[in-house]
């Protein structure tokens, strides 16, 4: 069996860093990785429509944007396919198919959608095309025959229900679906980072991003103004590291050597958490740690987001091609699909044969 990925964001935002953490500098890793023999990296533009439905400008400027984020942080075009979701259309059609698989019931339980609806305020409100969206995750997933779809902790319940739509579809109508596993990222740093007020999320409307695109200025005036600990008054005190957003955030970047370059006075990141707990290393230092370490990572990535944001038709082409690819390969799934499920009328005379057997039946 090949290995094939399959995974995209919604284009409702330029992505920040802990879409870095969480899951592009992974990407960046696969690709690289023989293992895998296609890999298909998706802007989930019809997905970011299902709540975004009066605000399609909103979502068609964040598609270059996410694009831009994608190919600055090194995913490659000739490694990866990226492209737009909704010049897939086999993509609605796969979704209407499923959506006979699934009962309501069962999406209401979904715990994502779930919490979505409440943190949106849908209540009773709740267009059909969100509640819908696990399904129509499923064709995404399954239209490319992913086995691997990798993601945040988040996305386990709608890989789950995939998992079910992919069962009850082969027990149905014959093997032709192929179930995808999530893989989670591997470090626990990256599950989820904590926006810069240490809020549990990143979020725009929160205000508490550093964007992959932030400036020098801007990534710094961030960094000095995170939340640390609010117990850790004086220098003196001992300082936690628990909820420390600045510790949290050096677990997901620091790397060997960043002592020696930016801090000499300590060996590694361990020693400078020591020093903290025990009281007598303020926050100021450890931020200016932090920032330097930011800066470095980030910087080349800005730089080539620059680069391209200056040849802006390479990066439309980018997806252009990308979506072409796509397509054809949703289009077999969707062949086998059709087939499957009898709709298939005008191959092999379907149709036709059919009415034969019944004649022959009735003599
Ligand atoms: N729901 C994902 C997000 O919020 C985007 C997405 C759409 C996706 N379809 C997918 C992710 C299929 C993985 C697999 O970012």
């Amino acid at each position: 069996m090949s290995n094939i990925i399959l995974t995209g964001d919604r284009p409702t935002g330029k992505l920040h860093i802990g879409h870095y953490v969480g899951s592009l500098r992974r990407r960046v890793e696969l690709q690289n990785d023989p293992k895998y023999d296609e890999i298909y990296i998706m802007i989930a533009d019809a997905q970011a429509l299902t709540d975004n439905a009066d605000n399609p400008s909103k979502v068609r400027d964040n598609i270059l944007e996410v694009a831009l984020d994608y190919l600055a942080c090194g995913l490659d075009p000739k490694k990866v396919n990226i492209f737009i979701q909704s010049q897939v259309s086999e993509l609605c059609e796969l979704s209407f198919y499923y959506m006979n698989l699934v009962t309501v019931s069962r999406v209401s339980r979904n715990p994502t959608v779930k919490a979505e609806i409440a943190m949106r305020n849908f209540e009773q409100s709740i267009p059909v095309g969100f509640f819908t969206y696990p399904i129509s995750q499923a064709a995404d997933i399954t239209a490319f025959m992913a086995n691997i779809v990798p993601a945040g902790e988040d996305q386990e319940p709608m890989i789950e229900q995939a998992k079910e739509i992919v069962r009850k579809f082969n027990a149905t109508y014959g093997d032709v679906l192929v179930e995808p596993e999530i893989v989670l990222p591997t470090e626990k740093s990256a599950r989820r980072l904590p926006g810069t007020d240490g809020k549990a999320k990143m979020s725009k409307s929160l205000g508490n991003c550093i964007y992959l695109s932030d400036d020098e200025a801007t990534i710094k005036k961030k960094v000095m103004s995170m939340f640390t600990d609010p117990n850790h008054l004086k220098v003196e005190d001992p300082g936690s590291l628990e909820g420390n957003t600045v510790f949290i955030y050096l677990d997901a970047f620091y790397e060997e050597g960043d002592c020696a370059k930016f801090w000499p006075e300590y060996n590694n990141l361990e020693e400078i958490k020591t020093h903290y707990q025990r009281g007598g290393l303020g926050d100021v230092k450890v931020k200016k740690f932090l920032n330097n370490i930011l800066q470095d990572r980030l910087r080349p990535i800005r730089e080539k987001r620059h680069e391209l944001e200056n040849n802006i038709e390479y990066v439309v082409n980018v997806l252009r091609e990308g979506s072409i690819k796509a397509k054809a390969k949703a289009a077999k799934t969707l062949e086998s699909v059709r087939k499957a499920m009898m709709i298939d009328y005008f191959n092999d005379d379907m149709l036709l044969k059919a009415r034969r057997e019944k004649e022959n039946e009735i003599k």
